[in-house]
């Protein structure tokens, strides 16, 4: 390690060198095995004598700190465990945040695996082309491909954002030009990009209830006022926008989380609302690749003639989430803002991925994994649907829906809060699913449930939906 000593004044120097190393070790900056430097090394560092260093390293291998192995050098002793004071309460010391942070949750922890994991908005990892993935990146990682090493442009690799306009054109129906396409870290900072870009604090932004709650809250802490728009079978209730909203957020091509799709009429409807009100439609497009019946509906990208849809694409759902890589595709007015915006917050995606994208995209491996987990996909989902409508049909009403990762079915007869304790009884015996009221903002919104099935085996579905039934069962003896 680079080890960090700062010396105040000339005297005690070994003592000095002891201390600071004994309380890096004790608050775990320090781990147990790591190396330090060797004292010829250090001392020259510090300009101090090797004896001054030898002597701090002795007292702390005296004192059990560190261990020295013949030839190989000095060590921080194994099991050593720092020790942690009691940290103050965070509501203590001299830097507040603005409020807006105290109201957002942190992230879900989603490192531990449930036993029946019905989450939603994760693909099948195990599924993913890893070797095909390795070898695109093992290129763009030697040499010749990095080259100068000097940074992208903001708006995205050339190769990348010609394969995604072609790709969203042909497979999506969305009309965008390389120009039009401004490659961005997921959905998400997308959305980011173009709220700075668009939306002054209070801005009031419409977003469906029930909606993605990552997205509302995005514009919560750019403080933009957030009104929620309900959701009917037909899609976001476009007569119910309030007046003053400038920028609505939607899901059309398959409601989050409900999973319907958005009418052709309602469509028309919120393209015309955008046109008349100077308003604009952020077209959240996140998982309708996986699509298993009924022809696609036109995108609203594609329906507006005027430039006030920003359609919003990602490769979370397709490849793998951890990859982080999405893309926007925004009119002329806001290509340059927007690449500024880019350039002021991150400058751009990591160009490796980028470029290793561009070339899964142009050589079909993409299209060949879609049909591949489009097949899978769609077998899991008539299974759920079979046996919610088969086996939960005392209790749920399964939301029609046809596209995407995930499936909702509403309560006939339970309230919002005994979803939730029914939930929880489902998580306690191994079975994650989530309550419709965890992405709603109003409690007056119609009780039910949310389940994926992008993470869940086929293999497992039926034993995880026959504990989520015992749960029903269970609460049902009241
Ligand atoms: C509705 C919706 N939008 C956006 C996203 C986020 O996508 P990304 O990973 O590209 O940021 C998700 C992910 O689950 C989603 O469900």
């Amino acid at each position: 390690v680079d080890l960090h000593i700062t010396f105040e004044g000339r005297r005690d120097l070994s003592g000095q060198i002891y201390r600071q190393i004994r309380a890096a070790i004790l608050d775990g900056r320090l781990r147990g095995e790591q190396a330090l430097p060797p004292t010829r090394e250090l001392a020259r560092r510090l300009e101090v004598s090797r004896n001054t260093v030898s002597v701090a390293y002795d007292r702390l291998m005296a004192d059990g700190f560190l261990t020295g192995r013949v030839g190989a050098g000095t060590f921080v002793s194994h099991g050593l465990h720092p020790y942690q004071p009691e940290s103050p309460p965070p509501a203590a010391g001299p830097l507040q945040p603005r409020a807006v942070w105290a109201d957002i949750p942190e992230p879900p922890d989603l490192a531990t695996e449930p036993a029946y994991d019905f989450r939603a908005g994760t693909p099948d990892a195990r599924l993913f082309p890893y070797q095909t993935w390795r070898r695109l990146m093992t290129h763009e990682l030697r040499p010749s491909a990095v080259r100068t090493g000097m940074p992208g442009a903001p708006a995205g690799h050339s190769d990348l954002r010609a394969a995604i306009a072609r790709h969203i054109g042909v497979s999506r129906a969305v009309r965008a030009t390389p120009d039009d396409v401004l490659v961005t870290n997921g959905i998400q900072q997308a959305i980011d990009m173009i709220a700075r870009v668009l939306v002054e604090p209070g801005t009031c932004v419409a977003v469906e209830n029930p909606g993605y709650p990552p997205v509302r809250r995005l514009f919560e802490s750019l403080n933009a006022r957030v009104v929620g728009v309900p959701v009917d079978a037909d899609g976001l209730v476009v007569d119910a926008i309030p007046a003053e909203a400038r920028m609505v957020y939607v899901t059309p091509s398959h409601q989050f989380p409900l999973g319907t799709a958005m009418s052709l009429s309602r469509r028309i409807a919120l393209v015309a609302w955008a046109h008349r009100c100077g308003g604009v439609v952020i077209e959240d497009d996140y998982d309708s690749e996986f699509r298993y019946g009924g022809r696609p509906i036109e995108p609203l990208q594609n329906l507006d003639h005027t430039g006030r849809v920003l359609y919003v694409g990602s490769f979370s759902k397709t490849m793998l989430p951890t990859l982080r890589l999405g893309f926007l595709v925004a009119p002329p007015s806001l290509r340059r803002p927007l690449r500024v915006a880019r350039f002021v917050s991150d400058w751009h995606t990591a160009l490796p991925s980028q470029a290793a994208l561009a070339r899964f995209i142009d050589d079909g491996t993409l299209a060949r994994h879609l049909r591949k987990m489009r097949n899978e996909y769609r077998v899991r989902h008539e299974r759920i649907a079979e046996i919610l409508e088969r086996d939960f049909g005392a209790w749920l009403d399964l939301v029609p829906s046809a596209a995407g990762l995930h499936l909702s079915a509403y309560s006939k007869d339970r309230t919002a809060g005994e979803i939730v304790d029914l939930v929880a009884a489902a998580a306690a015996d191994g079975v994650v699913v989530y309550a419709l009221s965890q992405f709603t903002r109003e409690e007056t919104e119609r009780p039910g449930i949310m389940l994926g099935y992008g993470a869940i085996a086929l293999g497992d579905i039926d034993e995880g939906l026959r504990r989520l039934r015992r749960c029903f069962l269970a609460s049902s003896v009241r």
